[in-house]
């Protein structure tokens, strides 16, 4: 078992006790009691010891599933709860692992599950021992053995629908790897009576119906049988068909599980001959016909069925029939023939029929077994399984019973036997004190009946074979007379005179108290059974047979081995087989299961109480617990019982060091169990009382509470620290995390600006070293350049002459030069004429001129201007001078200004000096005359003109009489304020005087003249030129007002009509207005 593997017990979760022994108090109540509990929550199996109580659930559970077999499969027996396959395992392993031969016996009454508990066993023995096709057929042998036996040996019963009617042992045979290699079978005791004859309910064995029912049409013509049970005497009719049982189907299944066992098809044939036989023998009826001597004789009445039969097994039908009249009796060398009357033939027949069947079924068994038997002769390991009738008490209970608990009282001894040797031996083992063990000894009752002095069966066999009339009676009188002191006898009239007076015990009975509980016995039959005879010519016409299986099944027929001998009693045989079992038992390890049946009603989870105590008292189970009891009710090797009860003690829990048995001690000792209540063997510690063991359980029970609340605990706390743990840790890792993220990129931030602030130190340093660099190597390039200058000087200097590149400028100067000759050449040529007006200009011959050639333009029209200018003389100087002033004046202001242009302003045009008619003039005229010309004076009151001489001088101006030279009016310049004029192309003019001067009385002058321009030039230039008064200022206006003496006069110009020509009219049109029409322009 693995370290890790839970170590489970029997005491876990226990429904009642798991094991009787551990009841407490113990009683039959109790027993039963705890029984029922476990019965009702389908706990069919409970232990006392290692013996295994087992109680018919009547339905299926699902505990015998594969899971199952494993759950058991290597575990110790009070490792789990109770159950047919610890038991298995438990004796499995024994044989195959310490080599001891086991024997599973099987007990209970009829229905209560010993045929099924067998099966299980051999099941659970068959999944868990070695695989291989050899071992699987073997196995498969092994296990179709049953159905074939099942078939021929069981029967519907009243108890029991498949009950099994012959006491079965089969001795199952290992190698030494526990692998099987056959098996052997022994039968005892079958129930043949049943052949002939079935209680009420009942019916005859399984093959009879299978047959019918299964068989081919052509199988059964051959059998010459039909399918019809009614057809049949032997066969009873009242349940020939049972519920749940298909006998068809099964049929299939015993000829299928022939042939798996090695039945050969003949074999199978002549098995199945016998059968219908046996059907047919029962159907043969007698008639009695009267003799002469006064006997009657019987008679076959049909000799149809007869016929028939002969014609199945091969006899000659007059040997039969001839066998069922008469007998022949062998005395003393003498053969005595005698009739048989019908009651004889008839108990002929039958005894010929169940002699039949019984003797096939032996040879079945044997047949089975030549099959199964090992094939090797190596020694082998033992494993045998008894499958028997459990005690019997009926109410009538007769010589079969008797047997029966015969055997079962065997049983019960060497259980005993065995129990207490193997209790001794674990003592001696242990090192344990043997205590004597008080029990009752069923001894003296096998004694009883199997001494072979007075024992009863002794005294029956010698009844059955002394001469003489023998009778049931007789066979009681000699019981009375032999055992009537014996303890466990009881019977009516013995000279024992205490059951004088009971009246429960018939006159014809004996009571026989056995280890179970007492039980009655009717002498009937006792004899005839015993004896169980068979005619001899019967056995003789059997062995006649032209039949081989039926001639060996007869072999007493053969007349050549007459035997005068009695054939054994059934009785003795039955002793002998008993004796050779229980010695083949007793040299095997027991294993006992003891089946119950919980019901007469073959009803699930149903519970009668009277019925299990009855059968718990017969199948001695209280005195199984008492023995177990005894001495030690509980132990266990020092190691589990330690793991199971090491918490109850501070020292041992959770580890013992030291060894298991120290542990122990150490542990019963702080519990303060008292001493007598244990012993210490080698390996085991026995403990003498359940009590003892249950205050252990309960203890374990609270302590496992408070462990359990332990753990539970502790594995909270276990699993929130880990959980906090991880928590803590995750956390650990996410902040480490998390900083170490923050700190990167702090890092690279500072890292970044560190770089930044580095790279500009750097750039600024570089930089700094570059500029310094950069001006050291200019300096160094200056030196240098400077130096190739200076070099480059001094060589060009010095080689200038001989270069040609000095050729390029050269010519480039010379082009120049050349290109600036010949430009100033051809302009020379083409230079514009010397007027000023003139505005022509040659045409740039070069760009780059351009500059130049405007520059040179202007100043040489500067210098013509100059050359124009530097050739005029004083006077026509002043004559232009007077010319710009006038231009000044009047240019674009008066239309007549443009015709003024061209004439020369000659001022004096009268040449006065040298007109002697203007002599008186040149008095007044004593300064120098600037102008002298004649002009109209217009006539204030019409606007007609008159001529005038008009004269100018510095000083003053005079008008004159054209013809006379007087001088009219001589008025001096300052007096003067303006001139108007018009715009027009007229000669009007009118000079404005100063108000308040003397002048002014006269009035304004209107005048006009043609050379008006002039005039008014000259005497505004007059007016300029002295620096004591204020130029006179000329007005042009169309309309102006002009003062006649103390009137104002409005001077208009108007345009005239075409009418008019070119003349220059002046109207005075009113008082105040003075109209002056000029030509168009
Ligand atoms: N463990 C079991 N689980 C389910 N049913 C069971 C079990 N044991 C017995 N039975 C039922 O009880 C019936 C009788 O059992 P079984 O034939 O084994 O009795 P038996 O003790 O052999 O009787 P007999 O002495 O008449 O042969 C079975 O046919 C089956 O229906
Ligand atoms: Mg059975």
């Amino acid at each position: 078992m693995s370290k890790m593997e839970v170590k489970t017990s029997l005491l876990d979760n226990m429904i009642g006790v798991g094991d009787m022994v551990l009841l407490e108090p113990l009683s039959e109540e109790t027993f039963i009691d705890n029984l029922q509990k476990r019965f009702s929550h389908n706990e069919i199996y409970t232990y006392i010891g290692s013996v295994v109580i087992s109680m018919n659930p009547y339905r299926s559970l699902p505990i015998y599933t594969a899971d199952k077999v494993e759950e058991y499969r290597n575990r110790n027996f009070y490792e789990l709860s109770p159950h047919i396959y610890a038991l298995s395992d438990e004796a499995y392993r024994s044989l195959r692992d310490q080599d001891k031969d086991q024997c599973i016996l099987i007990t209970g009454e009829s229905g209560a599950g010993k045929t099924e508990a067998s099966k299980l066993v051999m099941s659970y023995v068959a999944a868990v021992c070695g695989k291989g096709h050899e071992v699987n057929k073997v196995k498969e042998q092994l296990l179709q053995s049953n159905p074939v036996l099942e078939a021929f040996g069981n029967a519907k019963t009243v108890r029991n629908d498949n009950s099994s009617r012959f006491g079965k042992y089969m001795d199952i045979e290992f190698d030494f790897k526990g692998d099987p290699l056959g098996g052997v079978i022994s039968n005892y005791l079958l129930e043949k009576s049943r052949v002939v004859k079935q209680p009420r309910g009942e019916r005859n064995f399984h093959i009879f119906y299978q047959l019918l029912s299964g068989a081919s049409e052509d199988m059964l013509k051959k059998l010459k049988l039909g399918r019809d049970f009614s057809k049949y005497n032997y066969l009873s009719l009242d349940s020939a068909t049972v519920n749940g049982l298909d006998d068809a189907a099964n049929f299939r299944t015993v000829r299928n599980a022939m042939q798996i066992v090695g039945f050969l098809e003949d074999e199978v044939q002549s098995v199945l001959e016998l059968v219908a036989a046996v059907l047919k023998l029962g159907n043969i009826e007698f008639k009695p016909e009267s003799r002469a001597n006064g006997f009657d004789e019987s008679r076959v009445k049909d000799k149809n069925d007869l016929k028939e039969m002969c014609e199945l097994l091969g006899i000659e039908q007059l040997v039969l029939e001839r066998a069922f009249s008469f007998r022949t009796v062998e005395a003393k060398m003498e053969k005595v023939s005698t009739t048989l009357n019908v009651a004889q033939a008839y108990y002929a027949r039958d005894a010929l029929a169940k002699n039949l069947y019984s003797r096939m079924f032996s040879w079945l068994v044997n047949r089975i077994n030549e099959s199964i038997k090992a094939k090797t002769k190596a020694r082998k390991k033992v494993m045998g399984v008894l499958d028997i009738y459990g005690f019997e008490i009926f109410e009538d209970n007769s010589f079969e019973q008797f047997i029966i608990n015969y055997c079962n009282e065997k049983l019960q001894q060497i259980f005993i036997e065995l129990t207490l040797r193997e209790e001794q031996e674990e003592y001696v083992r242990e090192g344990i004190e043997w205590t004597n063990i008080e029990y009752f000894n069923n001894a003296i009752i096998c004694e009883l009946i199997e001494n072979n002095q007075n024992g009863i069966l002794a005294m029956l066999d010698e009844e059955c074979l002394r001469p003489g009339t023998v009778t049931d009676e007789t066979f009681l009188d000699k019981l009375n007379t032999v055992c009537a002191e014996h303890q466990h006898f009881e019977s009516r009239l013995s000279k024992n005179s205490k059951f004088l007076t009971d009246h429960s015990l018939p006159h014809n009975c004996f009571r026989i108290q056995h280890y179970a509980g007492k039980v009655l016995y009717q002498v009937e039959g006792f004899v005839d059974k015993n004896n169980d005879l068979l005619y001899r010519d019967l056995s003789q016409a059997m062995y006649k047979a032209n039949h081989s299986l039926m001639k060996l099944l007869f072999p007493e027929g053969n007349p050549a081995k007459v035997n005068l001998k009695r054939p054994p009693t059934a009785g003795f045989q039955f002793k002998a087989s008993v004796g050779t079992l229980m010695r083949n038992l007793q040299t095997k390890n027991p294993n006992y299961i003891r089946c119950i049946k919980p019901n007469d009603k073959k009803a699930a989870q149903v519970f009668s109480e009277s019925l299990v105590s009855h059968q718990v008292r017969y199948l001695g189970l209280m005195e199984n617990v008492r023995v177990r009891r005894a001495g030690y009710a509980f132990r266990q090797a020092y190691e589990p019982c330690l793991e199971r009860y090491k918490m109850l003690c501070k020292q041992t829990w959770p580890h013992w060091k030291d060894l298991a048995r120290k542990g122990v001690e150490v542990l019963l000792k702080d519990l303060k169990v008292p001493e007598e209540e244990f012993s210490y063997g080698r390996s085991k510690i026995f403990i003498r009382n359940p009590r003892t063991l249950f205050f252990l359980e309960e203890r374990r029970r609270q302590c496992l509470e408070d462990l359990a609340t332990l753990i539970q605990k502790i594995y909270r706390g276990w699993k929130r620290r880990t959980h906090f743990l991880l928590l803590k840790k995750s956390q650990v890792v996410v902040a480490a995390w998390y900083r170490r993220y923050a700190q990167q990129q702090k890092y690279q931030k500072i890292k970044s600006s560190t770089i930044v602030v580095q790279s500009f130190i750097r750039g600024w340093k570089a930089r700094k070293i570059l500029r310094e660099l950069k001006y050291q190597k200019r300096c160094k390039e200056a030196v240098t350049t400077i130096a190739a200058y200076w070099h480059g000087m001094q060589v060009r200097r010095e080689y200038r002459k001989f270069f040609r590149a000095n050729a390029g400028k050269k010519i480039y100067d010379f082009t120049i030069q050349k290109i600036m000759q010949k430009y100033f050449f051809d302009l020379k040529n083409t230079m514009p004429s010397m007027s000023p007006i003139d505005k022509s200009w040659p045409a740039r011959p070069f760009l780059f001129l351009e500059g130049t050639h405007q520059q040179l333009r202007s100043i040489f029209h500067l210098w013509r201007c100059k050359q124009y200018r530097d050739q005029f003389t004083e006077e026509k100087k002043a004559i232009y001078e007077e010319k710009l002033e006038a231009s000044k004046l009047f240019k674009d202001k008066k239309a007549l200004y443009p015709s003024s242009v061209g004439q020369p302003f000659k001022g004096d045009y009268l040449d006065i000096n040298k007109n002697p008619k203007y002599q008186k003039l040149n008095i007044v005229m004593d300064e120098k005359l600037l102008l002298a010309d004649v002009i109209n004076k217009v006539n204030r009151a019409n606007g007609k003109g008159a001529s005038r001489i008009f004269l100018l001088t510095k000083k003053n101006f005079v008008l004159a009489d054209q013809k006379t030279g007087q001088v009219k009016a001589s008025i001096p310049l300052p007096d003067l304020s303006s001139v108007s004029v018009s715009s027009h192309n007229d000669g009007f003019f009118a000079l404005k005087l100063k108000q308040g001067t003397a002048s002014a009385a006269k009035g304004d002058f209107l005048l006009s003249s043609d050379r008006l321009i002039e005039i008014i030039t000259k005497l505004h230039r007059t007016g300029a030129a002295s620096s004591d008064r204020e130029p006179l200022s000329v007005d042009i206006s169309d309309e102006f007002l002009v003062q006649f003496k103390q009137d104002k006069v409005c001077v208009k110009f108007v345009q005239g009509g075409p009418k008019n020509g070119n003349s220059v009219t002046c109207k005075r049109k009113n008082n105040r207005l003075l109209e002056v029409s000029v030509p168009p322009p």
